[in-house]
């Protein structure tokens, strides 16, 4: 037990040595401790960034639902698990014990066991936050597939791409989603999804908002229906230590989204340790984390982390506005919430409507608050400090990815004190060193660099899915033997780390990464539409939004149509997420002799700052940037 937890600043700093000292024996000695496993690993760790070759625990035997549930149920079977509060408020809550979610685990896994999934299956999850998403997701686990989940925001026709590109054959949804004063028919979405699927689909469906909805026999399987005819006792599956775990969609800068692989012991091992630790959680506590399943944080920290340290997870179905935006304030009250886990761009949504939905509210349960996702702004994180936790509990502002599994630099409460805007120091194992363009570590006080990894982690993502040199060539080829996080950072003089945002292409809007080069491609599919440059800019409540300058092939165009148009096809192409705050139609675009655009003006113009455009003198057509600027919004 003794280095699984990190509760004072000296077993941090003993601990944090000796994890860069002795990586091997530091995480064999943690993984021993602290899991229920079938088979102890031949070894700790192999490597090769080169080859972007990872494996940890090797040839151990585990099931990470085994860790999850079985061991808790076992030993505190009347333990809550998950409480799961809807989107009304006047909708009844729901809770689980851990023996009553290891039944409902079982009873969806043998579900997909009589739809034919076998191990190493893909299943793809499209739902809404309800309890059946964190089954379903449990219930892959189980049995050995390997799940997929889609956030239920997404279009049919990106769900479509990322069935296609994982080539599962079965699909868990619901017939539709509750979103605020909002349905969304997801059945009808993935209908039109499973149209464009190049391979035959099943599909488990979930009632929840009762609609009706179009039943293909055969193909839909009802879920209501099917769960009394199995048992609640399923065998876990035996699963191999780099047997994948899941897959998880992440826009890259370039081309289609990319299948982040994950796999089962070292993500097991990182996401239970950093949640135990960053939250400092203990027995009995009410942890909440408002993040959508369908994301990396809502796996790793409202599944995998919490239940695996047998903790009680609340799930929240709804948004923060509805029916005021008194509701994240009203559900901490009720559940007497001890840790709360948000996104800087709810923090700010909030925030702006003043403090009157926050007043009378009894906070007083809360220990620590966290934000994800994005860098948080000094007035939100002000805001959050004062008014939310009463000027008396740490903010962990966690910086991590899709790709890291597991939060990577954060304060620990109480261990490593926080700093406003800062997510400030490595945790156990990490090891972050800032890089030059010339791939030189820069060791001054606040200059800016590149945010790279010089070792592995055990929850790191192994590969792109059906694509291992695109993971090979984003992630370790701009600097030998490193792991490049596409983030700028740098440090202040006590070593504390600054994430500055996304080096890239993607553009970080309201917490979501959205790479700009998908949806210039679909803005391109507009017969009208010549060439056209995304960029982000900055947000008060996005943190960024999207604005984009488009080139046309004709000068007879309703400039409010054209915009309605284009927005649409974006949100049928990839989502509402990615929608264009700001359209300008321009002659041209600014455009480098060998043809590149120039995005780094079109950012300067975007986000107001043309006081220095730096060297424009290599520009094909210098003088379109007069016109692009008196013409900006
Ligand atoms: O740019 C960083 C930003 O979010 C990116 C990862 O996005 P995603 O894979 O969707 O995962 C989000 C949830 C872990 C990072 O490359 N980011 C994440 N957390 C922070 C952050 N930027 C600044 N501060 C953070 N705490």
């Amino acid at each position: 037990m003794s280095n699984y937890i990190i509760n004072t600043t000296k077993k941090y700093i003993e601990n944090y040595n000796k994890s860069i000292a002795e990586p091997e024996k530091f995480w064999s000695d943690l993984a021993k401790n602290n899991f229920s496993w079938y088979e102890r690993w031949s070894k700790v760790l192999e490597w090769d960034f080169k080859k972007a070759k990872i494996e940890w625990f090797k040839h151990a035997k585990l099931n990470i639902t085994v860790n999850c549930i079985d061991r808790h149920a076992k030993s505190n079977p009347k333990r809550t698990a998950i409480i799961f509060e809807p989107n009304n408020s006047n909708e009844k809550q729901k809770s689980f014990t851990y023996l009553e979610l290891l039944k409902e685990v079982s009873k969806t896994a043998n579900i997909l066991k009589t739809m034919g999934v076998k191990k190493g299956d893909r299943v793809c999850i499209y739902l809404p936050m309800i309890p059946e998403l964190a089954f379903s997701v449990l219930a892959c686990a189980r049995i050995g597939a390997i799940h997929s989940v889609v956030f239920a925001g997404f279009s049919s026709e990106a769900l479509a791409t990322r069935i296609n590109d994982c080539e599962s054959n079965v699909i868990i949804t619901s017939d539709g989603s509750f979103r605020g004063d909002k349905i969304i028919n997801l059945k009808s979405i993935v209908d039109n999804a499973i149209s464009r699927c190049s391979s035959p689909q099943k599909v488990l469906l979930i009632k929840r908002t009762n609609q009706k909805v179009n039943i293909i026999p055969k193909r839909d399987i009802l879920y209501d229906e099917i769960k009394s005819k199995v048992s609640d006792e399923c065998k876990p599956e035996i699963m191999d230590a780099e047997d994948p775990l899941f897959i998880l969609y992440t826009s890259g800068s370039t081309g289609k989204p990319k299948g982040m692989v994950h796999t089962c012991a070292g993500y097991m091992v990182y996401a239970s340790y950093t949640f135990k630790n960053i939250f400092q959680y203990e027995t009995n506590d009410i942890y909440w984390c408002t993040a959508d399943i369908g994301w990396i944080t809502g796996h790793s920290y409202i599944i995998y982390g919490p239940l695996c340290n047998g903790a009680t997870t609340l799930m929240f179905e709804g948004i923060p506005s509805y029916p005021n935006y008194s509701r994240f304030w009203q559900i901490i009250e009720k559940y007497k919430v001890n840790q709360f886990y948000t996104a800087p761009t709810a923090i700010r949504a909030i925030a702006k409507q003043g403090n009157k939905f926050l007043n009378g509210y009894d906070l007083t349960s809360l220990k620590v608050l966290g934000t994800v996702g994005e860098p948080i702004n000094i007035e939100a994180w002000d805001w959050y400090y004062k008014n939310v936790g009463n000027s008396r509990c740490p903010i962990v502002d966690t910086w991590w990815q899709t790709e890291t599994g597991g939060i990577m630099i954060s304060s620990i409460p109480n261990v490593i004190p926080d700093k406003p805007t800062f997510a400030t120091k490595p945790f156990l194992g990490i090891q972050p060193i800032i890089l030059s363009e010339s791939g030189d570590e820069i060791f001054e006080y606040e200059k800016v660099g590149k945010l790279c990894i010089s070792f592995p982690w055990p929850s790191m993502a192994r590969t792109i899915w059906g694509d291992h040199n695109r993971y090979i060539n984003t992630y370790y080829s701009t600097f030998k033997n490193k792991y490049f996080t596409g983030d700028g950072a740098y440090k202040d003089k006590l070593g504390n780390i600054r994430i500055t945002g996304r080096v890239d292409d993607v553009v970080i809007v309201s917490g979501h990464n959205l790479g700009t080069a998908p949806i210039e491609d679909a803005i391109n599919e507009h017969n009208l539409v010549a060439e056209s440059a995304i960029v982000g800019y900055p947000h008060e409540i996005k943190g960024n939004a999207l604005y984009g300058f488009i080139t046309l092939n004709t000068e007879n165009f309703d400039e409010n149509i054209l915009m309605k148009q284009i927005n649409e096809i974006i949100s049928k192409r990839i989502g509402p997420i990615a929608k264009l705050q700001k359209i300008q139609f321009t002659k041209a675009l600014p455009k480098t002799r060998s043809g590149k655009i120039m995005r780094r003006i079109l950012r300067k113009v975007a986000a107001r700052d043309i006081g220095d455009l730096g060297d424009i003198s290599t520009l094909l057509n210098p003088n379109v940037v007069k016109e692009i600027i008196a013409n900006s919004q």
